[in-house]
């Protein structure tokens, strides 16, 4: 399973890479806002540190419009993934960008026929956001269960990218159901580290290792 960092902080993205987890990255504008930064420059600074995909979102909800973002985005690097919404006119964009070669992230998926839309108009990964669906009370890993299904059901290639993840449940479940990709934000990644156990364990092993002769 890939792990991506949704974050547009430079110095968390160099954290969790040194320690192997980041496979690529994902941003949207609220956390491009976060940084102040130019929404051109911080891209560009993150593809340079990262190998993997880093999806950069449009702001605009009008498909020509998004297609001229998209066509930009995608000149700032190599492994710029265009991050469009799920809504009609998005879809014509990712049409469009997917015949021109530039990927495409399709965001803000709330149901599993908005997957099966998004896979149709050729986006090569969706973006499900499991956490937003369990704050309304109903379950968000089943619509990442759902979605995988549909796409087995027909061989699409759209990646199944689970979002919007709050807790390492969501990243077990997801690994469990087979999902391509997970994106969560740092403090996520570091709380899958630890186990209780673990650091029992340890302070034992130290404390006995003071009682081996030198
Ligand atoms: O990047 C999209 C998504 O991961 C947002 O997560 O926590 O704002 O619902 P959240």
């Amino acid at each position: 399973m890939r792990y991506y960092i949704d974050t547009a902080d430079i110095e968390e993205i160099r954290q969790a890479n040194k320690r192997g987890w980041v496979d690529g990255v994902t941003t949207n504008p609220t956390l491009v806002a976060q940084t102040g930064k130019k929404h051109h420059d911080l891209i560009k600074e993150i593809c340079a540190e990262v190998e993997g995909p880093v999806s950069a979102e449009v702001i605009s909800i009008e498909s020509e419009k998004m297609l001229s973002e998209g066509r930009e985005l995608a000149k700032i690097a190599s492994n710029v993934v265009v991050k469009i919404p799920m809504i009609e006119e998005g879809l014509i964009a990712v049409k469009r960008l997917t015949a021109e070669g530039i990927k495409t992230n399709v965001t803000l998926v709330f149901s599993p026929i908005q997957a099966l839309m998004a896979a149709k108009a050729g986006a090569t990964m969706v973006s499900p956001f499991v956490g937003r669906i369990d704050d309304t009370g109903s379950n968000g890993m089943e619509l990442v269960s759902q979605i995988i299904q549909v796409y087995q059901n027909y061989d699409f290639n759209t990646d199944v990218l689970v979002a919007s993840i709050r807790h390492p449940m969501h990243v077990l479940e997801s690994a469990l159901m087979g999902a391509d990709i997970v994106t969560m934000p740092y403090k996520v990644m570091k709380g899958l580290t630890t186990h209780p156990l673990t650091d029992k364990g340890l302070a034992q092993f130290l404390k006995d290792a003071q009682k081996v002769p030198q």
